[in-house]
């Protein structure tokens, strides 16, 4: 193992995001996407490695693997179909509103996704689909498996999120599978676990200040010539 700490990442527990109280919090609430349906996945492996780091830099980390909240395909007529609703712990629960309280919860991303055709998964394109306004001023990092670095499925993802006035983080992280892990899940590429601090450390670190920013802007009606000022009204 190279000097990486084994994830011990929970599921996002609910509870809506308190705006006010984000703007004195110096920590940062980091949500991974896992964008991979399959069992085992690299992407989401490599995924929380980066959040458990995420936590040592002050963040808090969660993930949310789409493989088990099987969000519905996006519909834009807003109706929410039988398929939104799941069986959990007894209680029938709207998987939408499960994933919109973790997306108001975290103040920055980490998108993970397998490569399929040079692009991202469809569950990850359908995830994104879902959200907009929820995406501004918050900093994004990016994750691909793939056999061929995956620099076009980082490139697709990085345009949905410009489109949603999100921040990229300016580098990715790619990995091989089995290349790059041994069987117990551990980096035997000391490139790669150097990545893996390098984007917990950035993403905590200008996260926050990118945040705490956009808040700040957000809640001063002084200020006009920002684009933050646009989401005074989502954000009362
Ligand atoms: C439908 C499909 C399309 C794929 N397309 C590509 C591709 O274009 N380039 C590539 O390098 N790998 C491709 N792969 C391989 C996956 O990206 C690779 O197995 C990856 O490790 C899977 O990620 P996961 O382990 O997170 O699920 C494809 C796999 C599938 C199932």
């Amino acid at each position: 193992m190279i000097g990486i700490t084994k994830p011990q990442i929970q599921t996002l527990k609910l509870g809506q995001s308190d705006n006010s109280a984000k703007m004195q919090s110096t920590r940062v609430n980091v949500l991974g996407i896992g964008g991979s349906m399959r069992k085992g996945s690299f992407s989401t492996h490599a995924l929380k490695l980066v959040l458990e780091e995420a936590k040592r830099y002050g963040s808090d980390s969660r993930v949310l693997e789409l493989r088990e909240v099987r969000l519905p395909i996006y519909d834009p007529s807003g109706s929410v179909s039988e398929e939104s609703y799941r069986e959990i712990n007894g209680n029938r629960e709207n998987v939408l509103d499960t994933v919109t309280k973790a997306i108001n919860w975290a103040d920055a991303f980490v998108l993970a996704t397998p490569d399929y055709h040079g692009s991202m998964s469809g569950a990850m394109k359908n995830f994104l689909d879902y959200f907009w306004e929820e995406f501004a001023g918050k900093t994004f990092g990016y994750i691909i498996a793939s056999h061929e670095k995956g620099l076009t499925v980082a490139d697709q993802m990085r345009t949905s999120v410009r489109q949603c006035y999100g921040w990229s983080m300016p580098y990715n992280i790619s990995i091989n599978g089995g290349n790059d892990f041994n069987s117990a899940g551990n980096p035997i590429n000391s490139a790669l676990a150097n990545r893996i601090k390098m984007l917990a450390r950035d993403l905590v670190t200008y996260g926050t200040l990118i945040r705490k920013q956009f808040l700040q802007d957000v809640m001063n009606k002084e200020v006009s010539d920002s684009y933050a000022s646009r989401y005074r009204e989502y954000y009362n």
